[in-house]
């Protein structure tokens, strides 16, 4: 069946995947079909002839056996009589044209009676004189395919004459026709058959593809919930599950942007609202108190710092999104680096006097982009230190393990329950929101030191009992960044 979907952009006539199998197991069918039977029919023919052939040469040798004795030179004048009698029944027996010539080419014997006296000029006959035994295949308008044989008489090894059988083979030509006009219809009935199976079959093949491109169309509407079922066990079933994984991760990114989206616009709006409200109290004040001015401007300064950190953040996330091939590694010694990040939040823990304390059990060095890595020990310290209360305790420390430098931050403080647990890391997660609001954090901190260090090829873990503290590990591969 032609499926035509009529055209595409470039003009090209749409030919369905079915009607291409279809097509081309005809092809290749009628194509073999045609070798068959030609090879078949030019066998049977050349059986055929080949036995023509043999039954008129044993014909023309036994003859010329029994006419040698009557060709001797002192018997020439009265051959005619003594021939004529072998040849007349012979050749009506085998109902062919007998013409036996002297070694001149003299037609002494003529069945047909036309040639007798006269010289007689034939290639089977002129090459029988030369002592060969000869056939020739003729195509004659009139009488149709003939048969010429034609051999030597030989006379004590002397040549003496030829004999010449022309015998009409028009009936092997017949029984050839009728075989292969069986041949033909056996053919035909085959490419019918086969048709309608190929059709079964492509229809069976090309039935995947088929649900597979509605599936697609349907996902191209924006259903990116569809899955395609597969019962088969074969290439389809792989390439339909390949492409649900491929569906199940779109459908993941496509929840995380409209989530992103949603929780940008809230996070942005959040302390636009409180600028708005602000303000408007400001104009709307009737008293002009100085003291009143300042302390709202001072709120709205801070809101203003808090837009400007979240959109920071947002920005270096979209950085480390787009630099995945660019990090700039150098080889660090990891020690230095946590006793700089530790030196430079000491200020910040004594605020709160929480005891910060670096332990160093190994000096690990490795390739890593320092800026980078630095930033997000520097994110996860500072959660240690804002979510633990006053007099509280942080401890870094750094070791290896395996393959693995492994960095722990532990702290004493309020800890996280088990259900946040596995959101921590989520851009915008906060446990607490209303408690957020105040040590102003947006959210961001964990998904971009998750961010870096996974560019790093590490991971980060974190465990945590709520009310007793929690501990982080950022785990980096020692051989990173090395080639
Ligand atoms: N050491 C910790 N102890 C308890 N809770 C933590 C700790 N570290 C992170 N959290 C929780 O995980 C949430 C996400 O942390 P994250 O650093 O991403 O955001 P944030 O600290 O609120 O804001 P910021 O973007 O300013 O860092 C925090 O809001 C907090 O609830
Ligand atoms: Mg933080």
């Amino acid at each position: 069946m032609v499926t035509i979907l009529g055209r595409n952009k470039n003009n090209r006539r749409f030919i369905s995947v079915r009607w291409k199998l279809v097509s081309t197991y005809l092809l290749l069918i009628v194509v073999s079909l045609i070798i068959i039977n030609v090879f078949i029919s030019q066998t049977i023919l050349n059986i055929y002839l080949n036995q023509e052939k043999l039954e008129y040469l044993t014909e023309a040798n036994t003859l010329s056996n029994r006419l040698k004795y009557y060709m001797m030179p002192s018997k020439t004048l009265n051959l005619v009589d003594y021939i004529g009698p072998i040849i007349e029944p012979r050749s009506q027996k085998i109902d062919s044209r007998i013409i036996v010539v002297d070694k001149n080419n003299i037609v002494i014997e003529d069945s047909n009676s036309a040639h007798i006296g006269q010289e007689f000029k034939h290639s089977e006959i002129n090459d029988a004189l030369k002592g060969k035994n000869v056939h020739g295949l003729y195509n004659f308008k009139k009488l149709g395919h003939v048969l010429y044989t034609a051999v030597p008489i030989k006379l004590d090894n002397e040549i003496v004459g030829a004999v010449l059988i022309s015998a009409s083979i028009n009936s092997v030509y017949e029984e050839l026709a009728q075989i292969n006009n069986k041949l033909i219809l056996i053919s035909v009935t085959s490419i019918i058959f086969i048709a309608l199976l190929s059709f079964i079959f492509a229809s069976y093949l090309s039935s995947p593809i088929e649900r597979f491109t509605r599936i697609i169309s349907q996902i191209s509407q924006d259903k990116l919930n569809q899955r395609i079922k597969m019962d088969t066990n074969d290439e389809f079933k792989k390439m339909a599950d390949s492409f649900n994984i491929m569906l199940n991760k779109l459908d993941q990114v496509d929840k995380q942007r409209k989530d992103f989206v949603a929780n940008v616009s809230h996070e942005l709006r959040t302390p636009l609202s409180s600028m708005k409200l602000l303000s408007e109290s400001l104009i709307h004040q009737e008293e002009s108190n100085i003291d009143i001015y300042k302390e709202f401007l001072k709120d709205i300064n801070s809101e203003v710092n808090r837009l400007n950190n979240i959109i920071d953040d947002l920005l270096y996330l979209v950085d480390l999104d787009k630099e995945k091939l660019t990090l700039n590694y150098g080889t660090t010694y990891i020690n230095f680096l946590l006793e700089r990040i530790v030196t430079r939040l000491q200020p910040l823990a004594k605020e709160k006097s929480i005891d910060l304390e670096l332990k160093l059990k190994e000096k690990v060095q490795i390739s890593i982009d320092s800026d980078k890595i630095q930033q997000s020990i520097i994110n996860i310290i500072h959660n240690a230190i804002k979510y633990t209360p006053k007099e509280g305790q942080v401890k870094v420390s750094l070791y290896t393990k395996g393959k693995n430098a492994i960095i722990e931050i532990k702290d004493n403080g309020i800890g996280i329950d088990k259900e946040s647990l596995s959101h921590v890391f989520d851009r915008f997660y906060r446990v607490d929101k209303a408690r957020a609001r105040n040590t102003g954090g947006t959210g961001l901190g964990l998904s971009i030191a998750y961010q870096i260090v996974s560019l790093h090829q590490g991971t980060i873990k974190v465990e945590s009992e709520v009310g007793e503290g929690s501990t982080f590990y950022i785990m980096l591969p020692t051989d990173i960044g090395i080639d």
